[in-house]
C-alpha cells in the first residue's frame, strides 16, 4: 500500500534582488522589492510504500528539506499533489515546533497534543520521552537554555514515543553525540522493524546504508536516480568525485592564467636585466622560465587519470594514478629517454626517475610519429598536499628536446592527518611485559 504519493509537485520560492535600504526609500518611493521564483522542486514524483525506509540523498540546496516540508505540510506546492496515509511525525529543523520559554516537560505536553496525542496518552508515555532524552535533570528548564544536541534529544524522544506511521527525519541526528546518535539508529532500527514508513534525509551515507531500502538521489531540485542504497550512494560519490575534478582543474586554470601572467612579467623583468647589463643572450623561441627544449620530441600534454583512464587531478592518498605523457616526434631521434619529477608546491623535490635509470628503453622514434607514454603509481602514498609535476624528454647525455618545468599539478588528499610528504608503509606493535613479582 502507498502511503506516500507525490505526484508532478513543483515548488518555487520568492527571492528578492533588491531591498529599499532606508523605511524613509520606502514611504517615499513606494518601491517594490523586486524578486525572482526559484524552483526548488522540479516536477518531483515519488511514492512510497508502507513500512519502507527511504533515503534523501543530494548536495547542498538540492531539494530535499523542502520535499520533506511538503510532506509534513508546513509548505505547500505550487502545483502537483501530495497524499499521506497515517500519522505523521517529523524531526525537521531544530527546536521546530518548541516554544523557548517552555520547559522541557511544559513542551513534551505541547508536542505530543500537536502530534495527536491526549493528555492521557502523554502522561503515560512521560517517563518514557524522559527516560529516553536522558534529559532528566534538565527537564524543568526552558529549552532556550537546551545546547543543539539537547534540543533534538528531546525532539527525537517526542516524535518517535508517539508511535507514528509515518516519521520524516531531516539531518538533525547529527548534532548529537556519537552514543546518542547510536541510540537513535538502534531506535529507528526497531521502528523500522515495526513497519513504521521513515524518510530520512543526511548526508552521512554510512547511516543512509545501514537505514535505507531504497534511496532517492535528489540534484538541482529533481530526482536524478532511485534505487538501491549501495549503488545510488556509489553514483552520487562519483558525482561528487567529478564535480571536486572540474573544481579543482578550473582553481587549476585559474592558477596556470595567473602563473602565465607572472611569468610574461618575469619574461619582462629578464630582458629589462638583459637591456640593462647589454648581455647577448636571450630566451629562444623554444624557451620560457619553465619550458626549455630543441622541440626534436614536444610534450603536448600530460594528464593524470585513474585506472579507467579518465582525467582527474584530485586523488585520495593510497589511489591508483598515471601519469600520461602525450609526445609528438616533430625531428626523428634515437633512444630518447622521458622522466618525470614529483615537487611538493614549495618545491621539495618528492621522487624523480626516467625510463633510461628504470631501464625502459623507448628505442628510436621517427619525425612525426605520436605517441603516449604512462607511469603507473598502483598506490599514491603520499600525504596530503599539493603537488608539481615535471615532465621531460631528453637524449641520453641529457640534452633536452623538451623540459616542463613544474607545469603540471594534482592535489592528494587523505583521511587521516600524518605528516610530511611521503607514506611510509608502516605498522606498529606494542609488546608490553610486566615484571612477576
Ligand atoms: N523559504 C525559502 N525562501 C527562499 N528560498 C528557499 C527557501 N527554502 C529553501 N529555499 C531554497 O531552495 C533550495 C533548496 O533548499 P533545501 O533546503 O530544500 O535544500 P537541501 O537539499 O535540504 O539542502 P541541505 O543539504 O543544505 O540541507 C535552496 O536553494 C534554498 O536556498
Ligand atoms: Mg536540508
Amino acid at each position: 500500500m502507498d502511503v506516500i504519493k507525490v505526484t508532478d509537485v513543483t515548488k518555487s520560492f520568492k527571492v528578492f534582488k533588491e531591498r529599499s535600504s532606508t523605511l524613509k526609500d520606502r514611504i517615499i518611493f513606494r518601491r517594490k522589492n523586486k524578486y525572482e521564483a526559484f524552483l526548488a522542486l522540479d516536477n518531483v514524483s515519488l511514492t512510497i510504500k508502507k513500512g519502507e525506509t527511504v533515503g534523501l540523498i543530494g548536495r547542498n540546496g538540492s531539494g530535499k528539506s523542502t520535499l520533506l516540508k511538503l510532506l509534513t505540510g508546513i509548505l505547500y506546492p505550487d502545483n502537483g499533489s501530495i497524499n499521506m496515509t497515517g500519522k505523521v511525525s517529523s524531526l525537521l529543523e531544530l527546536g521546530a515546533g518548541f516554544h523557548p520559554d517552555f520547559t522541557g516537560r511544559e513542551n513534551i505536553f505541547m508536542n505530543a497534543a500537536i502530534l495527536g496525542l491526549s493528555k492521557k496518552q502523554i502522561k503515560s508515555k512521560l517517563n518514557e520521552i524522559i527516560t529516553f532524552s536522558e534529559l532528566q535533570e534538565y527537564i524543568e528548564n526552558p529549552v532556550r537554555s537546551y545546547s543543539s544536541g539537547m534540543y533534538m534529544r528531546l525532539a527525537f524522544s517526542v516524535a518517535i514515543m508517539v508511535e507514528p506511521d509515518i516519521l520524516l527525519i531531516d539531518e538533525v541526528l547529527a548534532v548529537g553525540d556519537a552514543a546518542f546518535q547510536q541510540k537513535c539508529m538502534e531506535q529507528l532500527m526497531k521502528l523500522k522493524s515495526k513497519g513504521t514508513t521513515i524518510v530520512f534525509v543526511s548526508h552521512d551515507l554510512g547511516a543512509m546504508e545501514k537505514l535505507c531500502d531504497r534511496v532517492v538521489w535528489i540534484n538541482k531540485s529533481k530526482i536524478v536516480d532511485e534505487g538501491k542504497p549501495r549503488r545510488m550512494i556509489d553514483k552520487y560519490l562519483t558525482y561528487l568525485g567529478e564535480e571536486e575534478n572540474k573544481r579543482l582543474i578550473r582553481e587549476d586554470e585559474d592558477i596556470s592564467n595567473n602563473l602565465e601572467e607572472l611569468k610574461v612579467d618575469e619574461i619582462k623583468e629578464i630582458e629589462l636585466t638583459q637591456d640593462i647589463t647589454n648581455e647577448t643572450t636571450s630566451l629562444t623561441e623554444h624557451e620560457t622560465v619553465d619550458r626549455w627544449g630543441n622541440r626534436n620530441i614536444e610534450i603536448i600534454e600530460v594528464m593524470f587519470t585513474d585506472e579507467n583512464n579518465n582525467k582527474k587531478i584530485g586523488f585520495m592518498s593510497g589511489d591508483f594514478m598515471r601519469i600520461v605523457i602525450r609526445y609528438k616526434v616533430n625531428h626523428s631521434v634515437n633512444s630518447p629517454v622521458f622522466g618525470l619529477g614529483i615537487h611538493t608546491i614549495d618545491h621539495i623535490n618528492c621522487y624523480g626517475t626516467n625510463t633510461y635509470i628504470d631501464q625502459y628503453p623507448i628505442g628510436n622514434l621517427n619525425a612525426n610519429d605520436n605517441g603516449e607514454i604512462s607511469f603507473t603509481i598502483t598506490s599514491l602514498d603520499l600525504v596530503a598536499n599539493t603537488y608539481l609535476v615535471t615532465a621531460a624528454v631528453h637524449d641520453i647525455n641529457g640534452n633536452q628536446y623538451d623540459y616542463h618545468d613544474k607545469r603540471f599539478s594534482f592535489k592528494v588528499s587523505s583521511t587521516v592527518s600524518d605528516v610530511g610528504i611521503a607514506k611510509l608503509n608502516h605498522h606498529w606493535i606494542n609488546e608490553n611485559s610486566r615484571e612477576e613479582s
